[in-house]
Parts: structure tokens; sequence; C-alpha cells
């Protein structure tokens, strides 16, 4: 595997790989990779002749009182474990790579409506961090196939509405969450969980596991299941953010004619944040 930091070495790379008409498939990330991203590596293996990985901790989609400072940076273990999946190429880019003029100075990509609620609404201006860096990671490492996890399924919707509204003609993949034994879901922020908190976070998937046993059995008072999970989460250790029932397509507020739903959910235990969801069908 080749490691590059420049747009130059970057851009002469995948004009080659162009050259003999390889699919391109890349999995943005921001390092610390853990068996779900890896599991993303894999899938783009499995879609694509070539795979391209990026690491860059985005300073843009952190607010100023979250854990840019302190993001856990593992890079040698990285690199090591990239080479074992058989991914071709890292692009390691520095900070003045990618924001040339500053980070407050950049153009922004916006997806409007979708960027404000849930995870928008408790994070002002993540998601503007997030399109624009993976706007200009698309740019610069321009795949046909990009693999993104569902675990961030709201990053998931936000990427697919970018790439259609700004004709980016790029195939965007989803891979399943990938979980420990316990349940939890994947996350480089769980390396903050310590002690009693390790034996809480994985009660997050199981409450959303009662949920859907809840709304599978044929309730339909979605604010009523809402609250009642976000008590069992405080009850469990937590300090929730929210639980909230969405239409899986969009995460509007769904009706009862809605079928495809899906509950997504944050909570605090610790210095985690965590967050979760799962995909209901309901008749
Ligand atoms: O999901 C992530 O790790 C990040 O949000 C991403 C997509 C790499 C953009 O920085």
């Amino acid at each position: 595997m080749h490691t590059v930091t420049t747009e130059r070495q970057l851009r002469e790379q995948v004009r080659q790989w162009r050259e003999s008409a390889t699919p391109l498939a890349f999995v943005p990330t921001m390092g610390n990779l853990h068996a779900g991203h890896l599991q993303l590596v894999r899938h783009a293996s499995s879609v694509a002749g070539r795979v391209v990985v990026s690491i860059f901790v985005n300073p843009l989609q952190f607010g100023p009182r979250e854990d840019f400072a302190s993001y856990p940076v593992t890079l040698e273990a990285d690199q090591a474990a990239l080479v074992q999946e058989g991914a071709d190429l890292l692009f390691l880019p520095s900070l003045a790579e990618i924001y040339p003029h500053g980070t407050g100075a950049t153009t922004v990509v916006e997806v409007p409506g979708l960027n404000a609620m849930l995870e928008g609404e408790h994070r002002p201006g993540h998601f503007n961090g997030v399109t624009t860096v993976v706007a200009k990671l698309f740019n610069l490492v321009q795949p046909d196939i990009a693999v993104f996890g569902e675990k961030d399924y709201q990053q998931l919707l936000l990427i697919r509405r970018m790439v259609a509204d700004l004709c980016m003609p790029i195939r965007i993949d989803s891979v399943a969450t990938v979980r420990e034994p316990s349940g939890l879901a994947m996350s480089s922020r769980n390396s903050y969980l310590a002690g009693a908190d390790r034996a809480i976070a994985p009660q997050l998937y199981q409450t959303l596991l009662d949920v859907q046993r809840v709304l599978e059995g044929g309730e339909r008072d979605y604010a009523g299941v809402e609250q009642a999970a976000m008590q069992q989460l405080a009850e469990a250790g937590f300090q929730p953010e929210y639980v909230s029932v969405r239409r899986q397509a969009d995460l509007a507020l769904p009706g009862l004619a809605d079928g495809q739903l899906i509950v997504l959910a944050a909570a605090v235990v610790g210095r985690a944040r965590l967050i979760d969801n799962i995909s209901i069908s309901v008749a």
C-alpha cells in the first residue's frame, strides 16, 4: 500500500488507474480504525479493483466543546490494518492541504434541512463540516464508489443528497453496523469508555431493540415510545440526548401509513457520546 500526503501525488496515482479504466472505491475515515472501518474497506475491495482510504481528522466537523484535540490517533496500527485488508492507497493529507485558506475561510457545502435535525440540532455546524470535507475528498479522489457505515445513518443520507444535488457521478454504498458481542456499535469513541461506563454502553442498543419490539408489536404512539426509551436510558446511567422514530427514506416524522422506519438515538455515558440506530418494518 502506498501512502500519499499531497493532492499532486494523489491525482498522479488516480490518473494512472483511470487510464486502465479500473473502478475505484473510496473509504473516507478519521483514522483510529476498528472492525467497522475494516468492514467498509472489505466492501470497497469487493466492488472495485482499486481501494483508496483517507485518514483526516476534520476540525470543521467538531464543535468548540467537542473532542477534536483529544480524538484518538493510531496511525501505525491503522496503516498495518489497511495493508492487511489489501487497500491500495492511503491518502493522509495535512490540514493545509485540505483547507489552504484556513477552516474559517473555506467554501462550505451545506445540505439544508437534513443538516439541522437530530445530530445537527445537538451538534450545530457538524454536518456542514462533514459535507464540506467529503465533497473536497470526492473531488480529490474522484472515486466511482464511496462507502459509508450505517451507524452514521444521518450522515449517510446527507452524503447521498449532496451527491444527487451536486450531480457527482459517485455511487454511495452503505455497510451494516459492526457490533461488539455485547451489541455496542463499533466506534472510535468507544475508547473513551472506562470502568462502569463499559457495562452501561451496550444498553443503548438494548434500548433500541426494546423500541423495535414494541413498534413491531403494533404500538403507534411514537412520542410515548420515545419518552419511555429516554427514561430507560437515563435509568441505565446515560445522559440521553434524543431517541427519535423517523421515516427511513428521509428522516421525516412518520405518519401512520409509513412502514419503513428507523429509530435513532444519541446518549452520553462518561466521556463518550454514543449514537446508534435500528431499522424497523411495521405493517
Ligand atoms: O464518518 C466519519 O468518520 C467522518 O464523518 C468522515 C465521513 C470521514 C468525514 O470526516
